[in-house]
């Protein structure tokens, strides 16, 4: 029986069968993580069963079992050269290509693998487009040694900056904290509106305890932007 989509999902299939549909033989491909781009991996797994023959360098674990599942042949980032292009999904992106990223946890390896490729495209729904950053909490994935003094400076920091109550989660909880692919927990802030992303990114990857930040700076090449009825955006 098909599957039975929200407007939502039907969207993000919308945006995966497009990407998917522009990969050619040979080349090597970044494969992001979230919902989006596990709609992503499962169309390009049908096109490798149907013959088409690429690698897939995940960015994170639950992305490479699902590869593995549906036929993606993989690779690690440490064993190939430069990614032809890379497929992610976004929480938000802004007119500039500016986005926040780590939603689902894997803002560390998704950054690395983002800029290991010639080309970054963005695979989104419709409600992921802003027209500035900031109405989703940024994560900040943050080494679990000391980090609650990690957590004051990102305070002070976005303070100083003009945030003025900003509200810090961290993601999963104290009794259940939410632990990266790398180990690391996971701040969530709350800012409102992010007025200058590229500062702040540069200024909270200065913190001590800060391993990275979910805003991805000059990264984003294009975007497929699907929506509900199967149309597609693209910029
Ligand atoms: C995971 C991510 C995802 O790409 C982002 O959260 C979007 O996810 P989805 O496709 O489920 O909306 O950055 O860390």
């Amino acid at each position: 029986m098909a599957e039975q989509l929200s407007p939502q999902d039907a969207a993000k299939q919308a945006a995966a069968d497009a990407a998917a549909a522009m990969i050619e033989d040979g080349m090597l491909v970044g494969l992001g993580s979230g919902t989006t781009l596990r709609r992503f991996v499962r169309s390009l797994g049908a096109r490798c069963q149907a013959g088409l023959k690429v690698t897939g360098v995940p960015t994170s674990e639950t992305t490479r079992a699902l590869a593995i599942e549906v036929g993606v042949p993989v690779a690690d980032l440490n064993d190939v050269g430069e990614l032809d292009i890379v497929f992610d999904g976004a929480d938000e992106i802004d007119p500039q290509g500016q986005m926040i990223k780590g939603g689902g946890g894997n803002l560390l390896w998704e950054k690395i693998v983002a800029t290991a490729g010639k080309r970054f495209v963005a695979v989104i729904d419709g409600s992921k487009t802003k027209d500035q950053l900031g109405q989703f909490p940024l994560p900040v994935e943050v080494i679990r040694f000391g980090w609650h003094a990690t957590e004051r400076l990102i305070r002070e920091l976005l303070i100083e900056s003009g945030y003025l109550e900003p509200k810090i989660v961290l993601r999963g909880g104290l009794d259940t904290p939410f632990v990266t692919d790398s180990g690391h927990y996971i701040l969530d802030c709350a800012l409102g509106v992010i007025t200058h992303p590229e500062a702040l990114s540069v200024a909270l990857n200065r913190i001590p305890g800060v391993v990275e930040n979910g805003l991805f700076i000059d990264i984003a090449r294009s975007a497929i932007i699907g929506e509900p009825d199967g149309a597609l955006k693209t910029i």
